[in-house]
């Protein structure tokens, strides 16, 4: 059976460019709970380390950089099949292809800063989860 959880990231650009509060009243319209949130500024090391799977990727060290420029915000959401239906809520990677409608299509500015992260697997989501937060920290 699908999780419940799913991890994601409200990436510099979306917050940089004011549009915050207009996706979390999208993710929370798309009938997802926010069992966590944080502002926070990571660290080269930090971004780095959270997205170790792309470390041989051409594009880790642009990202790591970029996802350390300024601050983002980590949430943790709930919601049946969560995974699955929070990549539909955020359309595809590259922000040229995502669906209208899609909080990539609507505020993301290129595949690189693309406004929001989305965990890709169950797996992935608890991985993501307890690097940014402890049990203490969701409700
Ligand atoms: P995200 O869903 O957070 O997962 C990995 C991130 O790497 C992705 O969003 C983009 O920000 C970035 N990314 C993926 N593919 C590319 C690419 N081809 N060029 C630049 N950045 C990319």
């Amino acid at each position: 059976m699908a999780g419940t959880l799913t991890l994601t990231i409200l990436k510099p650009d979306a917050l940089q460019n004011g549009h915050t509060g207009k996706i979390i009243d999208h993710i929370l319209g798309a009938g997802f709970r926010i069992r966590a949130m944080k502002l926070i500024h990571l660290t080269a090391a930090q971004a780095g380390q959270f997205y170790e799977v792309h470390r041989e990727r051409p594009f880790y060290g642009d990202l790591v950089k970029y996802m350390s420029s300024g601050p983002c915000l980590p949430m943790l959401l709930e919601k049946a099949n969560a995974v699955e239906d929070f990549r539909a809520t955020i359309g595809a990677t590259d922000p040229a292809k995502a669906a209208e409608g899609t909080i990539r299509k609507l505020y993301a500015q290129s595949i690189e800063a693309n406004a929001v992260h989305g965990s890709d697997s169950d797996e992935n989501a608890l991985r993501e989860a307890a690097f940014f937060f402890s049990e203490l920290e969701r409700v």
